[in-house]
């Protein structure tokens, strides 16, 4: 049966609105897998790519979107973990195959078999759509360049402390519970309304970044050795990140935009790019989206959070959740539904 898709395009550089037409005909690759997409979230990724440019590798048109929940359609011939109509929640690897049919935004999104998960029922696709992204990034961050222990269901203290900054972030949310499993004990920081969320999620210390002595306080529960990994990466969080890992030691930043700050000389930034995990790292994506993720969402040990903001209306309506996006949301995520 041939499968009618249908998707949103950036038609040039800096083009809006993203245009409704014809989407790229699936044809999955012996090692991907076809989703029926229900929910697709939005990204800092797709505003970014539409106010600046796409990579040079990539090509216009070109469809945005990278965290999609919904059922299997259509399996490559080598994929056995997934059977037609299984709830899943994928990350979709088109920034790295610069292929229009690796993207979300579309009706039927195409992508890598080690970037999909099984879901439980339990799990409503509206909720399941906000972790795909946030889990290959905190897992890049966290166990391919920090090298902690690979996640656990049942972890073993290992006595270090990681400060996570900008914990109420999608890729907060998602570093902040592999570290748990990890075995690390957590420190964040966020706003105070969200502070209740940083601590059912398994951070023992939430500190409000607004204070201005926030640095200070947060060296109440910090010692020499402990990790930090810069979870929001601007140029300001990225100095602060910096200067406070450098205090403690130093050792390596994980960051997720390029490096933008001043750093000691003990602090080696590392910039995140979260499809290393599907693509180069594959002890750590088969680790993570084969054997955890699977695992702790049926065993409830790993929640889908941020909540998301539904976007009812389809296709149509993906502009309009890039523009919230872009005015910034707080541990919230935008996520559209194309059912
Ligand atoms: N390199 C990669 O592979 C990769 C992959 C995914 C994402 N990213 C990047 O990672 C960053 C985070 O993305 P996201 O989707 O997780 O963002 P997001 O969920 O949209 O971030 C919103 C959150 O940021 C928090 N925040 C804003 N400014 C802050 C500050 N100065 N200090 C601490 N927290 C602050 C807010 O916290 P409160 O509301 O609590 O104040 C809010 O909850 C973006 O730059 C994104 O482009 C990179």
């Amino acid at each position: 049966m041939t499968i009618e898709n249908r998707a949103a395009w950036l038609q040039a550089e800096k083009a809006t609105p993203l245009v409704v037409g014809a989407g790229p005909t699936p044809d999955p690759s012996e090692d991907e897998v076809v989703i029926k997409v229900a929910y697709a979230a939005v990204n800092p990724a797709d505003w970014m790519s539409q106010d600046i440019a796409l990579p040079p590798h990539i090509k216009y048109p070109a469809i945005l979107g990278l965290d999609v929940a919904g059922t299997v359609a259509q399996l490559g011939t080598n994929v056995t973990r997934f059977k037609i109509g299984q709830r899943v929640l994928g990350h979709c690897d088109g920034l790295a195959t610069a292929k229009p049919s690796n993207n979300g935004f579309q009706l039927y999104s195409t992508t890598r078999e080690i970037f999909v998960s099984a879901i439980p029922d339990s799990l409503p696709l509206e909720n399941a759509a906000v972790l795909p992204v946030s889990i290959s990034t905190a897992a890049t961050a966290l166990f391919v360049h920090l090298k902690l222990p690979l996640p656990s269901l049942n972890p073993t203290p290992t006595g270090q402390r990681i400060l996570i900054w900008g914990g109420s972030s999608s890729v907060g949310c998602s570093l902040i519970q592999l570290a748990v499993a990890a075995g690390l004990e957590v420190v964040t920081t966020a706003s105070t309304t969200n502070h209740d969320l940083m601590k059912s999620l398994g951070a023992s210390h939430v500190f409000d970044y607004h204070d201005t002595d926030a640095s200070e306080k947060l060296f109440g529960v910090l010692r020499d050795g402990d990790l930090v990994v810069d979870a929001i990466s601007t140029k300001e969080t990225q100095t602060t990140c910096g200067e406070i890992l450098g205090r403690l030691g130093g050792g390596t930043l994980p960051v997720m935009q390029p490096q933008a700050g001043t750093f000691p000389e003990n602090v080696k930034v590392v910039f995140v790019i979260c499809i290393d995990v599907g693509f180069t790292a594959l002890d750590v994506g088969n680790a993570v989206w084969r054997q955890y993720i699977p695992e702790a969402l049926a065993a409830g040990k790993f929640e889908a959070k941020p909540d998301p903001i539904v976007i009812e209306g389809g296709l149509e309506k993906v502009q309009e959740g890039i523009d919230i996006l872009r005015k910034g949301v707080s541990a919230k995520k935008i996520v559209i539904n194309f059912s």
